[in-house]
């Protein structure tokens, strides 16, 4: 059976400030979703959150891009857009970008992860949130599970995964794309995606089949308003075993809670750290930025569970030393490498400062120059 899996994400007002989610907002995602399956429009749901991030988790029949299921959520973040305005949530309808529905969800705000696929015999999906943070953040784990031996041992030992993947990357500037196929180009590979804010992971292919078994969100707000409206808070979906990374080489990354972009206002680093469910709520510099991670069986398009699979004490380590490196960053306070470097803070607020004092500086003279 072929079945689609859709994440489609947004902010659409946060409970305090931009922490978490107010929980009738999220009754109303549920609502949506159960009335969706209930008219067949979608065969399955899991509402899920990270932070002040509502995500429908959703299986159907349609295809990634389909105007049913693309309007269907747009519907949804709308009406729950209306509560989050008569309950005072901070900054309510923020990932509502236009007024009207025209076809798909491109450029409209909310984010969105598909992908479609033969179901196999078992099908093992993990469907990552993540907040306070920016698409090219899956590029690392990514990299981990599908092209690094020393994280996913199957590349070595399972001959079904010894010929490597094939790797779509997004130019987010230029809006191009390139295929990378694993190991033999991740040197060149590398040269792009080791700079996340602009060249982002969207799918991993098998190398014999064009059928894909991870994707991401590569939405940027920035990109698509014009201004600052606050970080992506991108999601993944990642397929599993045989003949794909297992389930703890894909949950392995995360194990090293690497630097993402992000944070406060979206313009500082910090660590990226994993957390169980309950524990998905920025609330320290409004971060640090963090991710949950959903684990589904599918079985005939139905998501059976989620499992919360950050939710261990196998993590603990990874998010003692996350909060370690968050009091080393906070200690750099306004400075970099905590701010972001001065070429990505043009997609923060702080344009509008600079802008007010360009007028105050004046050439150096002759002699004051040192070169
Ligand atoms: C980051 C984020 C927050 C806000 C910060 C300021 O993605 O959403 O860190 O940027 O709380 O928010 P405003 O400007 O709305 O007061
Ligand atoms: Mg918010
Ligand atoms: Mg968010």
């Amino acid at each position: 059976m072929k079945v689609t899996l859709s994440i489609i994400k947004a902010d659409v007002g946060g409970y305090v400030g931009h922490s978490d989610v107010h929980p009738a907002m999220l009754n109303r995602a549920r609502e949506a979703l159960a009335e969706a399956k209930e008219k067949g429009l979608i065969i399955d749901y899991c509402q899920a959150k990270c932070g002040d991030d509502i995500a429908l988790i959703m299986t159907h029949t349609k295809g990634p891009d389909n105007e049913d299921i693309h309007r269907f959520a747009w519907d949804t973040f709308k009406s729950i857009t209306e509560i989050a305005k008569e309950l005072g949530q901070y900054g309510a309808g923020q990932d509502i970008l236009t007024d009207a529905f025209s076809g798909n969800l491109r450029g409209m705000g909310p984010g969105f992860a598909e992908m479609e696929f033969e179901e196999r015999k078992s099908e093992p999906v993990i469907c990552f949130l993540a907040d306070k943070t920016e698409p090219g953040s899956w590029n690392f784990p990514l990299y981990k599970m599908f092209a690094d031996p020393f994280n996913t041992a199957g590349l070595v030992i399972d001959p079904t995964m010894h010929d490597g993947f094939r790797f779509e990357v997004h130019d987010l500037i230029e809006e191009k794309k390139i295929i990378f196929s694993c190991p033999e180009e991740i040197y060149d590979m590398l040269v792009f995606i080791g700079a996340p804010s602009r060249y982002v992971i969207k799918h991993v292919f098998r190398k014999d089949s064009d059928e894909p078994v991870a994707v991401t969100s590569t939405q940027r707000l920035f990109l698509m308003a014009g201004r600052y409206v606050g970080k992506d808070d991108p999601v993944m979906a990642v397929r599993c075993q045989s003949g794909l990374p297992a389930v703890g080489e894909v949950l392995e990354p995360f194990a090293f809670p690497y630097t993402v972009a992000g944070w406060m206002r979206g313009s500082h680093h910090g660590p990226f750290m994993p957390v169980g469910m309950d524990w998905d709520t920025p609330t320290r510099f409004d971060g640090p930025p963090r991710v949950v991670a959903l684990g589904f069986q599918l079985k005939d398009g139905k998501l059976v569970g989620p499992r919360d699979m950050f939710a261990d004490p196998s993590y603990d380590n990874a998010r003692r030393r996350a909060l370690d490196i968050a009091d080393y960053y906070r200690q750099h306070g306004p400075f970099e490498p905590h701010r972001l470097p001065l070429d990505e803070m043009e997609y923060t607020t702080m344009p509008k400062v600079v802008e007010k004092l360009k007028d105050r500086f004046i050439p150096l003279s002759e002699k004051e120059r040192d070169r």
